[in-house]
């Protein structure tokens, strides 16, 4: 039988990269109930002058989101962005046709913008290459970064916006591999208007970074070809590759289900490697940058999304009610990233509010936390300085479709400027706490500022509005000696050991 005991070194010295702030970004599409009823909804007892949520507003503060994408998502793909600026009451409905509701447009760029200044985040803005191209990306771009004197800038300027919103990163349509995308495109036709959208678009502002459609998921037929071609097309006018990828536990299998981020692994591995190769090929000095501009769970809300009705107005669509199993592989994605600080430098959890989400909302009530609100915050906040690299051993375990998964999943984050170390670690072990004993050896001075962890008995527990059973403790029995720290993960657990140099 294995040991069950796993240790770890970690030294300031073994550094992966810097960790881009931006892989804590999030997302909101117009879908669902994450716009109207999510962060608008101007009747309730809660909004303030725009119509937006306050409440909702200091839950995504608490995140400390630093970046949100937007409008989608499938939706962008036969979104007309003039249909959401000027006035209200001008503003056209639509038929939505990704997700078959009414748009009514009473949210679009500018209120976006206002909304993202209100939680202090930056907007990651995606254009239409679904039934639109270069001239509706071009316009929009000198819409929001061109101060005046022209056009579209003047009518910004006279829809009540004096100065630019200087959005710096764009992604240049979605999903355009997936058959289910309005306008979808093969792997050379989407290189093509992405390399010449692209162009344009830096024209306008030289100054933006651009984000390029890689695959859906891994079990795209086209992975990793599609990003192979586009790269191939468009490398000279692309910053990123975006990856996107949901997991689930239809067999209800935990062993197997934790081990999911291994795929994501995987998945990011072979992007380096085609980035990689296009680069060679290129004989380019410019390595091409991930951003996993969608990740989560997805899956509890698939059966009741087939009984909604089409065509009415931000219906309860993808409310996944996430359990704490679910906090656990959030909390492995999130290590995921952390693991490749050097090249994932920009990401999105899909999304912010109701839709797959963090966050829910009742409309006209409350609002609250779901199980993988905690490791997301607790990345977000404690994750942000020099991502090193543990020197961990730990028994590994086989599951349906994974070998040697490693009972422990772990990162480590140095912020320099604040002489602070913050350890994340996931237990996977179904049964067993595990001991760990992490050597230190060159913080010397540290000391332990606490030991979060986030445990629950039943792998199955949600949260709701009324009751918050997961939710983050701490454990006092953590020690640190002599540069020794001893530890037990409870079984089934999400860690955050945060230590300080206080001296
Ligand atoms: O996030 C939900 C949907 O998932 C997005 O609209 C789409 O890009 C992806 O398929």
């Amino acid at each position: 039988m294995t040991k069950l005991k796993s240790n770890m070194i970690l030294d300031k010295n073994y550094q992966i990269a810097k960790v881009d702030d931006r892989i804590y970004g999030s997302f909101i599409e117009h879908l669902g109930r994450a716009v109207y009823g999510g962060i608008y909804e101007p009747d309730h007892p809660e909004a303030d002058e725009q119509g937006f949520r306050k409440d909702v507003i200091e839950l995504v503060k608490e995140l400390n989101v630093p970046i949100v994408r937007y409008p989608g998502g499938n939706m962008v793909s036969a979104y007309n962005w003039e249909d959401g600026v000027g006035p209200k009451h001008e503003r056209p409905r639509r038929l939505e046709l990704a997700w078959r509701t009414i748009e009514t447009n009473e949210v679009g760029t500018n209120e976006f913008v206002d909304w993202a200044k209100k939680v202090g985040s930056e907007v990651m803005m995606a254009v239409n290459l679904g039934t639109r191209g270069i001239d509706a990306a071009r316009n929009l771009i000198e819409y929001t970064n061109h101060p005046s004197g022209t056009y579209w800038s003047d009518l910004r300027r006279s829809h009540g916006y004096e100065q630019p919103h200087n959005i710096k990163t764009w992604c240049l349509g979605n999903e355009m591999d997936g058959p289910w995308q309005i306008g979808h495109k093969t792997a050379y036709e989407y290189g093509r208007i992405a390399q010449e959208t692209g162009k344009a678009m830096k024209q306008v502002d030289p100054t933006i970074e651009l984000v390029a459609c890689g695959s859906s998921n891994t079990g795209m037929p086209t992975f990793p070809e599609y990003e192979a071609t586009t790269l191939d097309i468009a490398y000279d006018q692309v910053d990123f590759i975006s990856l996107h990828q949901y997991y689930g536990n239809r067999s209800n299998d935990p062993a197997n289900y934790l081990a999911k981020s291994m795929d994501m692994d995987h998945f990011i591995n072979t992007v380096i490697a085609t980035c990689d190769y296009i680069k060679a090929k290129h004989r380019s000095k410019k390595s091409i940058y991930l951003s996993f501009d969608e990740w989560n769970v997805w899956y509890h809300s698939n059966d009741a999304d087939k009984k909604i009705e089409p065509w009415s107005i931000a219906p309860p669509q993808l409310e996944d009610h996430y359990n704490f199993e679910d906090a656990l592989l959030v909390g492995s994605m999130l290590i995921t990233f952390l693991q490749h600080a050097d090249r994932v430098k920009m990401a999105a959890m899909a999304q912010l509010v109701n839709v797959i989400a963090p966050i829910m909302t009742e409309n006209k009530g409350r609002a609250w936390k779901q199980t993988i609100f905690y490791p997301y915050m607790h990345a977000s906040i404690y994750g942000r300085g020099i991502s090193l690299k543990p020197i961990l051993n730990t028994p590994k375990y086989d599951s349906q479709d994974f070998t040697d998964v490693p009972y422990v999943d772990s990162a480590a984050v140095y912020n320099e400027e604040n002489q602070e170390l913050t350890i994340f670690l996931v237990n996977k072990h179904l049964e067993s706490a595990m001991p760990i004993e992490i050597d230190l050896r060159s913080f010397d001075n540290y000391q332990l500022v606490e030991h979060i962890e986030l445990v629950h008995d039943d792998l199955k527990a949600v949260n709701t509005a009324d009751h918050q059973a997961v939710a983050p403790q701490l454990n006092k029995d953590t020690k640190l000696d002599n540069g020794h720290l001893t530890a037990q993960l409870a079984k089934t657990s999400w860690n955050v050991i945060r230590l300080k140099n206080n001296n």
